[in-house]
């Protein structure tokens, strides 16, 4: 008898539901939260109240997509943790009530560690061990995956994540949250060796953004007015050819530390064109095998809740009803 599961994914700002089969993603619905745009940046109290609203009508679509119903589950999945805890909390209160009300266990999922493991989604998928650089909104780390539920973090960012350097370096473009995107788009259209901006100096696989931001700013503050819209293509090029450099460059050290040539992305910002080119590149000049998951699984979404639930429910990883959801998460 295969096994369905129903996972749900509401941590931050994307309110989705997946359904998989056996390993296999049959459905990944996610809902956006226009809500935040015109206040620069994600605001907790509403966006667990667009949860709220948007959570039954996304699981809905999510069974529908699956060709099943609440009949067919077997198993329900949410993320735990990190996140936002009113947007964590809704989550879990919904998978919660679900898997009391069909009698089906509970499945906690870690949101990093989803990230990560959104590489196995695909046909083509890394063999262990490999290593990922999940590069999102709140986190930059350097993964080292021995097994499906043996990931061990190597690197880390000690203050900024690399999406915060994209949205916060945006920001000081004038550009609306989140930034990250916009970026790419009019990169594609500039020179990324026009302008320079610090890079930093940290030793061992760690990263730091801060200096960037700081260096980005400085360099504005001296520019005569309208010079940032004269110039957007080619800042956003430079910006984003600074931060894909300091990312490549620590996954270079990490290959060479840990001898492993396996090399995947994930997170919000492996969705970046830049990004994506130069872990391509990165493969073909040192020999490394690279993989990047499908767009739709790289920022938040169920799919990489429900790939995660579907190896602990194999390894019999259940959470009880009252597990409750935590901002922040030790592996
Ligand atoms: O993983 P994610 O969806 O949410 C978190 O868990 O944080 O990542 C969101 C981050 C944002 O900072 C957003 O600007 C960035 O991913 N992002 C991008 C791109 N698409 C999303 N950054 C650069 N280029 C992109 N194409
Ligand atoms: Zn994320």
């Amino acid at each position: 008898m295969s096994t369905t599961i129903l996972a749900i994914e509401s941590s931050c700002d994307e309110t989705s539901a997946s359904v998989c089969v056996e390993g296999k993603i049959l459905s990944n619905h996610i809902a956006n939260q226009s809500v935040h745009e015109k206040y620069g940046g994600v605001v907790p109290e509403l966006a667990s109240r667009a949860h709220l609203q948007n959570i039954v009508p996304v699981v809905d679509i999510a069974l529908k997509v699956a060709g099943c119903t609440l009949a067919d589950i077997d198993a329900i999945a949410f993320t735990q943790s990190p996140g936002l805890i009113g947007s964590l909390l809704v989550g879990a209160q919904f998978a919660k009530s679900l898997s009391l009300a069909l009698d089906k266990p509970l499945i906690a999922v870690h949101h990093m560690q989803a990230h990560v493991l959104a590489n196995l989604i695909s046909e083509e998928k890394p063999v262990f061990p490999f290593l990922c650089l999940t590069v999102s909104g709140g986190h930059t780390q350097i993964v080292l995956a021995n097994a499906p539920l043996d990931l061990k973090v190597i690197g880390e960012s000690i203050d900024d994540a690399a999406g915060e350097a994209f949205d916060k370096t945006a920001k000081l473009l004038g550009l609306p949250y989140p930034g990250g995107p916009l970026i790419d788009k009019y990169a594609k259209l500039g020179d990324p060796l026009k302008f320079k901006f610090a890079e930093p100096q940290i030793p061992g696989l760690n990263f730091s953004f801060s200096g960037l931001k700081t260096s980005v700013l400085y360099f504005l503050q001296k520019q005569e007015p309208g010079f940032i819209a004269q110039n957007l293509n080619d800042l956003c090029a430079s910006i984003q050819y600074t931060i894909v450099n300091i990312l490549i460059k620590k996954l270079k050290k990490a290959v060479e530390q840990t001898g492993v040539k396996q090399v995947c992305i994930a997170g919000g910002v492996s969705a970046n064109s830049g990004l994506r080119n130069a872990l391509k590149q990165a493969g073909e000049k040192y020999g490394w095998q690279t993989f990047i998951p499908a767009f739709e699984y790289c920022t938040d979404n169920a799919a990489m809740i429900a790939i995660t639930a579907h190896y602990k429910y194999l390894a019999g990883e259940f959470a009880e009803l009252d597990a409750s959801p935590s901002a922040r998460a030790e592996w």
